[in-house]
This record gives structure tokens, C-alpha cells and sequence, in this order.
């Protein structure tokens, strides 16, 4: 019983009694330097099992904290590495034979910036293939999505290299390094042109009627990601599409 009685006083007093007593520290605090006493009177009061529910608190406060900023801080460290507006059509490709934007009839903005045209804010970007490729007014667009397509092409893939006899087109890329390769007469010797999409980058991009086209993954590891919008429903068969058009792809 008495046994009992003072191993229930010994535990209990703990939180109690010898906490008051560690306030020990200011008494010693006078001589030393006074930083010193705090630190050790707070490393000593941390370790105390009481301290739980404080460190804790302050935890879920950090985590809390943390949740509400990463998203915003992020996207707006991502949007102050990148420079300015690059929605302009006359801006060319990155590879030395791209050709200029224009001749491909492809607009390309930044995927990863905001605020932009494509962008209102940090959540990213947005499209809509048929009103977007009338404000950029690239020639040939779809006026409506009759048929539409998405899909995926993985490193080293190519989809198009057809031209299709019955529909104008309109594509949105993105994803992944992607040369887009149209046709156009107008380019000399070679007779189309050529232009690489950044993987940070949306492209925007017509095919008119009778117009070759194709889409080449040339990025070593990000999958490209694709929407085509046709203005007919077509069966794709030898008489509406011609081929193989080119032979180096
Ligand atoms: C394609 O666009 C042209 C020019 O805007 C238009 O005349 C034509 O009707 C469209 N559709 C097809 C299937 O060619
Ligand atoms: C291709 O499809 C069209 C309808 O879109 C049809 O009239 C034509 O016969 C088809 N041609 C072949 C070769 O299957």
C-alpha cells in the first residue's frame, strides 16, 4: 500500500514537480550569456513529453501553411523563369531547319506561364481549337469540330504524313519536343515546312483541305499529346486521304 502510494507520487510529480524546478535555467542564466539559457531551457522544456501538443500544433500550422502557398509559389517562380508573351506566329522553331511558325500555320504559346492568352492563372492552360485558331486567324482551320481525335504519340512516333482530300483541320499539341511538318509550296525546294514544339510549350496549328501534314515525337522521353479537329466526318480510306506523302519520315 505504501509502496503503491509512492510509486504513484514518484510517477505523477514528474510533469508537476520537477517541471517547476527546471525553471532552474534563469537562476543560472545570469552568468553565462542569457541567448545560451534560453536555448537550453527551451531544449529542455522540447523535451519534455508536455511539449507534445505544441510541437505538434506548430507541425500541422508549417503543413497547413506550406498547402496553401506551394501551388501559387510555384507556378510563380515557373512563370519568372520564363520570359514574356511567346504567342507571336512569326516566331520561329528551335532546331537550325525549322522553318518560320507562319509557314506552318502554327501559333505556339508557353504552357507553363501565366497570365497569358491561353492561361487566366496558375491552374494552366486552356483551348479552344475552334475560336482560338479564328482569333490567331491561321488560314485553313476547322470552322467546327465535326470529328475530333486525341490522342498520344511516344518518343520516336510519328501520326499524319497523310493529307487529307475533305476536311480542313485543326490540331493542338503539346507535351513533348514535336516537330510539325506541313505542306506548303510555297517553301522552296523542300516544299513544306517544318517546326519544332517545345515540351514547355502549346501548339496551335491548321491543316487546310488537301494539305499534307504530319506529327513527329522527337523527344527523347515525354510522350506528345494531340487534338484534331476535322470540320467533316470523313472516312479515312485511299480516296479521301492520300498516304505516305513524305518518304523521309
Ligand atoms: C474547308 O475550308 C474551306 C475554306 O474556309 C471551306 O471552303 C471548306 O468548305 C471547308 N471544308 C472542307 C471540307 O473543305
Ligand atoms: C471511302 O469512303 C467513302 C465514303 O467516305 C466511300 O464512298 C468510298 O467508296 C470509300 N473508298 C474505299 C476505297 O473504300
Amino acid at each position: 500500500m505504501a509502496n503503491a502510494r509512492r510509486i504513484s507520487v514518484g510517477l505523477q510529480p514528474q510533469p508537476v514537480s520537477e517541471t517547476s524546478p527546471p525553471p532552474p535555467p534563469p537562476l543560472s542564466s545570469p552568468s553565462p550569456s542569457p541567448a545560451a539559457a534560453a536555448v537550453s531551457s527551451v531544449a529542455v522544456f522540447l523535451k519534455r513529453p508536455s511539449a507534445f501538443p505544441l510541437l505538434l500544433s506548430v507541425f500541422v500550422l508549417l503543413t497547413w501553411v506550406f498547402l496553401r502557398l506551394e501551388h501559387p509559389a510555384s507556378a510563380g517562380l515557373r512563370s519568372s523563369l520564363s520570359s514574356g508573351l511567346s504567342s507571336s506566329s512569326s516566331r520561329s522553331g528551335t532546331g537550325p531547319v525549322d522553318g518560320a511558325d507562319s509557314d506552318a500555320n502554327l501559333v505556339r504559346f508557353s504552357a507553363v506561364e501565366f497570365p497569358s492568352k491561353i492561361a487566366r492563372d496558375w491552374r494552366g492552360w486552356l483551348m479552344d481549337p475552334v475560336t482560338d485558331a479564328r482569333a490567331a486567324r491561321l488560314r485553313g482551320r476547322a470552322s467546327k469540330c465535326a470529328s475530333v481525335h486525341v490522342g498520344q504519340i511516344q518518343p520516336g512516333g510519328l501520326r499524319g504524313n497523310h493529307r487529307h482530300h475533305t476536311c480542313n483541320e485543326t490540331f493542338i499539341i503539346w507535351g513533348a519536343d514535336t516537330k510539325f511538318r506541313l505542306e506548303n509550296p510555297n517553301v522552296k525546294d523542300k516544299g513544306y515546312a517544318e517546326v519544332t514544339i517545345r515540351y514547355d510549350e502549346v501548339a496551335l496549328a491548321t491543316s487546310p483541305s488537301g494539305t499534307a501534314h504530319a506529327i513527329i515525337n522527337v523527344d527523347r522521353v515525354r510522350s506528345t499529346f494531340l487534338l484534331g479537329c476535322q470540320d467533316s466526318l470523313i472516312k479515312t480510306n485511299a480516296s479521301t486521304t492520300d498516304y505516305n506523302v513524305w518518304k523521309d519520315l
